[in-house]
């Protein structure tokens, strides 16, 4: 899978690339990346990529001419055109079910905003699908890009040693619960025990104090995944008309 970034702070991303997971993916040739300075599309003598909005207001805008243009050239120098995924704290809210609809996708362009916003011709000409992280507002859509990459990362066959982890993560497909608690050594620390079941060695006991524990933390956390998932069987049971 291809990760294009385009941005005017490509400098943020190859310490972010260079690591764990993302770094042996990359060497494994399971992911491909590429990080695009919008700036080299200006056309400007002063490499100028923002203009104050017309009708006035506070901030800049991002100017229509290198972003449009950065896009096309990024997008045609290699297939397929793959899905471009503009970061703005106006989009669909990313979860894990979009992220799992994105690593079904060979490739991936991330299209980073700074300043306060787009000129709305770069929405209406390239028709990207907007995305955001979360209901509040960054500096940026870089750090929204790797958020989107590092959940999309994991879930592409290969990346993980264990396949398995990534389908038992929370909220991964159907798992409506969130994760339970776990332990590793020491024993004891602070006067906290590791509880006594998980050291037994009976597995069907284990099973069941952790599914126990998903309940309880899922319904004291987030009560809200538990009537959505009640809500999505609701709708899968009952036949279309
Ligand atoms: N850019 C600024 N804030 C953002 C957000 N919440 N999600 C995605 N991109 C953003």
């Amino acid at each position: 899978m291809r990760f294009d970034v385009l941005t005017l702070f490509p400098e943020m991303f190859p310490g972010y690339l260079g690591q764990s997971l993302l770094k042996l993916a990359i060497q494994r040739g399971i992911v491909e990346t590429g990080l695009h300075n919008i700036r080299d599309w200006s056309r400007d003598k002063h490499h100028a990529v923002d203009d104050r909005p017309f009708g006035g207001g506070p901030g800049m805008l991002l100017k229509p001419e290198p972003v449009v243009e950065c896009v096309e050239e990024v997008r045609s120098r290699c297939s397929p055109a793959g899905r471009l995924i503009l970061l703005t704290p106006q989009g669909r809210r990313f979860d894990q079910r979009l992220a799992e609809e994105f690593a079904l996708s060979q490739r991936l362009m991330l299209l980073c905003g700074r300043y306060e916003g787009f000129d709305q011709r770069v929405m209406d000409l390239l028709a990207p699908e907007e995305v955001s992280v979360g209901d509040y507002v960054l500096n940026g859509g870089e750090v929204a890009a790797m958020v989107i990459i590092d959940a999309v990362v994991r879930l592409i066959p290969g990346v993980l040693g264990d396949e398995q982890s990534s389908v038992e993560d929370s909220f991964s497909r159907g798992n409506r619960m969130l994760e339970h608690a776990q332990y590793t050594r020491p024993r004891e620390y602070r006067g906290r025990s590791v509880p006594e079941v998980l050291l037994s060695g009976d597995h069907e006991q284990i099973a069941r104090w952790r599914e126990a524990s998903r309940t309880e933390r899922t319904e004291s956390r987030r009560s809200d995944l538990l009537s959505a998932g009640q809500a999505d069987s609701k709708t899968q049971a009952e036949p279309k008309t």
